[in-house]
């Protein structure tokens, strides 16, 4: 048995490989890597096939996280077929995922910082216009969201493995 996440943003080369790298690097510390599987995409197609941003690269970087062999891809009615989790990083992104959920769709699609316990934000802010320290917050936020996401799945579906 495996649980599949999936990260979802608007470009998918700054926030949700982010998120997606450093959930992975926690899974791996873990040794859940294999059961718990993990992808990202973005709502909007304009950067399919690219690298994540260098400067979400270069903040990932700084703790340790290499996410850069990760590749940009569009999201897609098919990943709700796919996916137990689809996290939005923010409500525009969780609105245009809402917009084609399928009605049969039993997983958790929601606000990634939802699951994040000691942040005042609702949503993971987008870095691209601004400067390093808005990537530097990506990173706080979704370690975050990530160590509550982890400890929900722990509980829903790896309990009794
Ligand atoms: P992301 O950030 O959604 O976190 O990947 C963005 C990346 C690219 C653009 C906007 C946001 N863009 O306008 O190209």
């Amino acid at each position: 048995m495996s649980v599949k996440v999936l990260f979802v943003c608007l470009g998918n080369i700054c926030r949700s490989p982010t998120a997606e790298g450093l959930f992975k690097a926690r899974l791996k510390e873990l040794g859940l890597e294999d059961v718990v599987l993990t992808d990202s995409a973005g709502t909007a197609g304009w950067h399919v096939g690219k690298a994540p941003d260098e400067r979400s690269i270069t903040a990932a970087a700084e703790r340790g996280v290499d996410i850069s062999d990760l590749r940009a891809r569009q999201v897609s009615e098919q990943d709700f077929a796919e996916f137990d989790y689809i996290m939005a990083m923010d409500e525009a992104n969780l609105n245009d995922l809402m917009s084609f959920r399928p009605d049969d769709f039993k997983g958790r699609c929601c606000l990634y910082l939802d699951y994040a316990i000691n942040t005042p934000e609702r949503e993971v802010p987008d870095p691209y216009y601004g400067g390093a320290e808005g990537f530097a917050y990506v990173l706080d936020l979704v370690e975050q969201a990530g160590a509550g996401l982890l400890e929900d799945i722990q509980k829903s579906h790896l309990a009794r493995s």
